[in-house]
């Protein structure tokens, strides 16, 4: 018997993670849908068969109901996370949830809290985890085969284009609608330093600022949309008509319309957010962002967040007392050197569908795994996932006050759970 979801929020992440229902029938099945957009509703019925009675327009609507099915997948925007899965949980379904869990940090506590009490099955989607590029370096690093780590730098590309989609022109451009930029792009690579590494992080310290998209560095000649009489539409990098009319009809193209014909996208740039100068949109966010961290057995990291690369991967470099690893995420290659020896390259294979070097995929495989096993989700993750919100929260502090923040401050009592661990 396949485990039964139900998806919140029928978008780009709700149709990621149902994409494996499709994929491995015998594992998961989509049985409902909460969607307020008509066309991404029906396509989800058509999609998965979905009964009459199992489709809403809202997650109140879904979670009005008698617990149904096994499973929920909470895939809406940030700020819509809390809401449908603290009622989830309580209701005593399994929940996975996408990131940041949510952008206020007592919030994601209450979460966590109510996981403990209730089904202890939360999971959030914390998708680079579950990439082998990842999991193969944390394999490498339990084997000692570069010694103590005393370094790791995470360079988070962007990518211009994807940074003109998301966080300037789209959904995750202000702070007040999602979250700030760190914490939206950045808490799973927060995540993924603590996993690494391991220790708990003591200090914390940021810089960064928005310098780029903002009106004053708006080329002369440009204006106000794209289509609309631009003179440097043609050699700009940033022109919508070349980043959404040309073959391209996949990610991030197919997230601002449901027509992806010619004329039913370059109606969206005309009548919908897409189309704007970015040198003239409403974004708040951060372009780039650098954090530095120090632990508490003396190893320091930094994070580096960037708008300005051609490509969207991430680059890792860990030193160690031994050697070193370094690798890019995208190419799905590892370079190990041990100090004396010659450096030998890793390659690891990415799964079958989604982005993120197969950590879609992996992720949704393991939440099901979890669910059917009625397995719970460890403290340790927990407090991980804890963890990445709060450093998030206190660099985005660090950055706007310019301080640097001790992390201990708010881990203590009344956060019991999180001193179940000792120390690591
Ligand atoms: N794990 C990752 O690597 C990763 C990558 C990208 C995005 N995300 C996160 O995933 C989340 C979703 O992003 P997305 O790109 O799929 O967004 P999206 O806008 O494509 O999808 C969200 C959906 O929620 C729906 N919705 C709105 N109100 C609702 C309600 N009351 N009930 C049910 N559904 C409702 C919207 O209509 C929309 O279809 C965001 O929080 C984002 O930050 C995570």
């Amino acid at each position: 018997m396949p485990v039964q979801v139900a998806i919140i929020g029928a978008g780009d992440r709700g149709n990621t993670y149902s994409r494996y229902a499709l994929h491995s029938p015998h594992e998961m099945e989509v049985v409902a849908v909460a969607e307020p957009n008509p066309v991404r509703r029906e396509s989800f019925v058509q999609n998965y068969d979905l009964a009459d009675d199992k489709v809403f327009s809202s997650w109140e609507d879904l979670l009005a109901q008698p617990k149904f099915c096994d499973a929920v997948l909470v895939t809406t925007q940030d700020q819509m996370h809390y809401g449908p899965t603290i009622q989830a949980l309580r209701q005593g379904y399994a929940v996975l949830v996408e990131k940041p869990m949510s952008p206020n940090v007592d919030e994601c506590l209450n979460l966590i809290d109510t996981a403990l009490e209730t089904t202890q099955q939360l999971m959030l989607g914390y998708v680079l985890r579950f990439t082998p590029f990842i999991q193969k370096i944390k394999q490498l690093l339990n084997d000692n085969i570069i010694g103590d780590i005393r370094h790791i730098s995470l360079d988070v590309n962007v990518a211009y284009w994807h940074f003109a989609h998301s966080f300037v022109r789209g959904n995750w451009r202000r702070s007040d609608l999602a979250s700030p930029m760190i914490l939206a792009k950045c808490c799973h690579d927060f995540d993924i330093l603590l996993h690494l590494i391991n220790q708990r992080c003591t200090q914390i310290s940021s810089f960064g600022s928005l310098v780029h998209f903002k009106q004053d560095k708006a080329p002369p000649g440009s204006t106000e949309h794209c289509l609309s009489g631009c003179q440097i539409e043609e050699s700009c990098p940033y022109s919508a008509k070349s980043l959404y009319l040309g073959e391209n009809i996949g990610w991030p193209v197919s997230t601002i319309t449901q027509d992806l014909s010619l004329e039913g996208r370059r109606k969206a740039l005309k009548e919908g957010p897409y189309g704007r100068c970015v040198y003239r949109c409403d974004n708040d966010v951060v372009d780039h962002q650098t954090v530095l961290f120090q632990f508490e057995k003396g190893a320091t990291a930094t994070l580096t967040m960037s708008a300005f690369t051609k490509n969207l991967t991430r680059m890792i470099r860990i030193l160690g007392s031994e050697g070193e690893i370094s690798g890019e995420m995208e190419k799905n290659e590892i370079h190990v050197t041990r100090f004396g020896e010659l450096t030998e390259r890793i390659g690891v294979n990415p799964a079958s569908f989604g982005l993120h070097a197969g950590g879609d995929f992996g992720l949704i495989q393991a939440f099901v795994k979890q669910v059917r096993e009625q397995a719970r989700t460890e403290l340790q993750d927990f407090e991980n996932i804890f963890m990445s919100h709060q450093l998030a929260a206190l660099a985005e502090e660090s950055r706007i006050t310019g301080k640097t923040m001790e992390v201990n401050s708010r881990t203590g009592a009344p956060y019991n759970w999180l001193l179940t661990f000792g120390p690591r």
